[in-house]
């Protein structure tokens, strides 16, 4: 169960980010769900709810996740690569990701999903190439370790970015199909429905 590993993190000083948050950002969702969604770090609305995702990123992220007939609670568990909020929600420095990649590799393992969505350069130069670029990497699967991963724009970004709109929704019919592929054939959305 991935909630006996939370009072390990919530106690957690391992980087400076600690001293300066109000709180650690755990994570949420179905803890039995086999799709994971990867964001950044948590933003000063998370700082202050302790909740991943709840600013107005959160709310575009709610939104697409309604688009492909999804809920927060229910099809997905949302994490972040660092748990703890950066000051003036800069990137998170390299040593203060290594720090907490522990925690990060520990909850993918006892979630174990079969497909997980990064969202932006953070998470998928986390997790998948150190190097990459996210405009080249979006769109397309990478498919390690048992799982199936997919990169794409982090909502932030689409809000500063409205352009960008259109390829995250074609990522996310992707991410879509590879559900009803793998995890239920049978799962429906209002703007992408199953084709019989
Ligand atoms: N941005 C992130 O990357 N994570 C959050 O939890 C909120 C905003």
């Amino acid at each position: 169960m991935i909630e006996t590993m939370r009072p390990d993190v919530l106690g957690c000083h391992q980087c400076a980010l600690r001293s300066q948050a109000h709180q650690v950002v755990f994570g949420e969702g179905n803890a039995m769900a086999r799709l994971v969604f990867i964001g950044e770090g948590p933003g000063m609305e998370e700082d202050r709810q302790g909740r991943p995702f709840v600013g107005a990123a959160g709310q575009l992220l709610d939104k697409m996740l309604a688009a492909i007939g999804m809920t927060r609670f229910e099809h997905v568990y949302i994490l972040n690569v660092v748990k703890c909020r950066p000051p003036q929600n800069r990137t998170p420095l390299p040593e203060e990701v290594a720090s907490c990649l522990p925690h990060l590799k520990r909850q993918l393992d006892i979630l174990d999903p079969l497909i997980i969505v990064l969202l932006g350069a953070t998470p998928t130069r986390t997790l998948l190439d150190p190097q990459v670029r996210i405009t080249q990497a979006r769109g397309r699967w990478v498919y390690r370790d048992n799982r199936w991963w997919m990169p794409t724009f982090h909502p932030a970004a689409l809000l500063r970015r409205p352009e960008w709109k259109r390829s995250v929704w074609s990522d996310l019919k992707l991410v879509l199909d590879k559900y009803r592929q793998l995890i239920d054939p049978d799962h429906d959305s209002p703007y992408y429905p199953v084709h019989r």
